[in-house]
């Protein structure tokens, strides 16, 4: 009892002294703490954290974890570029670019692998620049912090695209992007160095057109040559049947004026 009275004579004192700020976290603090000793806050409790000058702070939330980012008030306050999203969890519009009220939404449904791991690329930016607040209660987290159905399958899309991720990247070295032009005077260009599609290599290659198997169209790789082309046995990836020579282009060229 006496320990109980002297806490509560220690709180008493902080709240005492306590700043503005520092009252908002204790106050946050008597608010909600689950076993987890996360804080836990509401969608109306979020909303007031918009840095206007009546508001308790400048906070937002990406996939469900709220975050303090009155550092980069420049950009969230009233009248920064990216205010839209203080106080909710805007997650979707991270990816969509769509900032407005019907896109500054934490609904991810009908997004792809690779756009949800875009979204969970801005929770690692928001977990690395900013203080992590608590979780948001709703979409992602239930009433006690635990995750819901959507954040697991967030979770599964991030892994996801994680894989298409690295196996785009094993793709490019293997057959890496042209550099394309086109100006409406002479038409298009593609053609390749030791370092388009931003991989860095000791061949540049020749321009072919790619389909790759489930993908609509096409796209232009650099494919390395052999040094001995005219070898039937070893002509490396240039007989490849989802690789197509450019119309009007010698096969062996590095760059093709593209026509029509
Ligand atoms: C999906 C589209 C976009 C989203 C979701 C987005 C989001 C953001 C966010 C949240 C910040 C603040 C980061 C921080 O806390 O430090 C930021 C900063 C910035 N954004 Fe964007 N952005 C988008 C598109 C663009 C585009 C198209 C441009 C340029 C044409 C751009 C230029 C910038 C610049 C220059 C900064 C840094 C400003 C500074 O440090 O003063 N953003 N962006």
């Amino acid at each position: 009892m006496i320990r109980y009275s002297v806490a509560l004579g220690l709180l008493a004192v902080c709240v005492f002294f306590a700043s503005d700020k520092d009252f908002r976290w204790i106050s946050a603090l008597l608010l909600r703490l689950p076993e987890s000793h996360t804080l836990l806050l509401t969608p109306e409790e979020l909303s007031r954290y918009t840095g206007t000058p009546d508001s308790p702070g400048l906070y937002l939330a990406v996939l469900g974890q709220v975050f303090d980012v009155s550092r980069g008030r420049r950009h969230y306050s009233p009248g920064g570029s990216y205010h839209v999203f203080a106080g909710k969890d805007g997650s979707r519009a991270f990816v969509t670019g769509d900032f407005t009220e019907t896109g500054l939404v934490d609904d991810l449904s009908g997004l792809s692998p690779l756009e949800v791991l875009v979204i969970n690329d801005w929770l690692s930016f928001y977990k690395k620049e900013y203080p992590f607040v608590g979780k948001l209660i709703g979409r992602f987290y239930t009433n006690n912090g635990e995750p819901t159905e959507a954040l697991k399958q967030a979770e599964t899309s991030i892994y996801e695209g994680q894989k298409l991720k690295a196996k785009t990247q094993l793709d490019n070295l293997r057959f890496p992007p042209c550099n394309s032009e086109w100006s409406a005077a002479s038409g298009g260009r593609v053609w390749c160095t030791t370092n388009s599609g931003g991989i860095q290599r000791n061949w540049a290659g020749v321009p072919r057109k790619l389909y790759s198997p489930g993908s609509r169209g096409f796209h232009c790789v650099c494919v390395q040559v052999v040094n001995d082309i005219s070898s039937q046995n070893n002509r490396g990836e240039l007989d490849n049947p989802n690789l197509q020579v450019y119309d009007n282009c010698p096969p062996l060229e590095e760059s093709c004026i593209l026509k029509g």
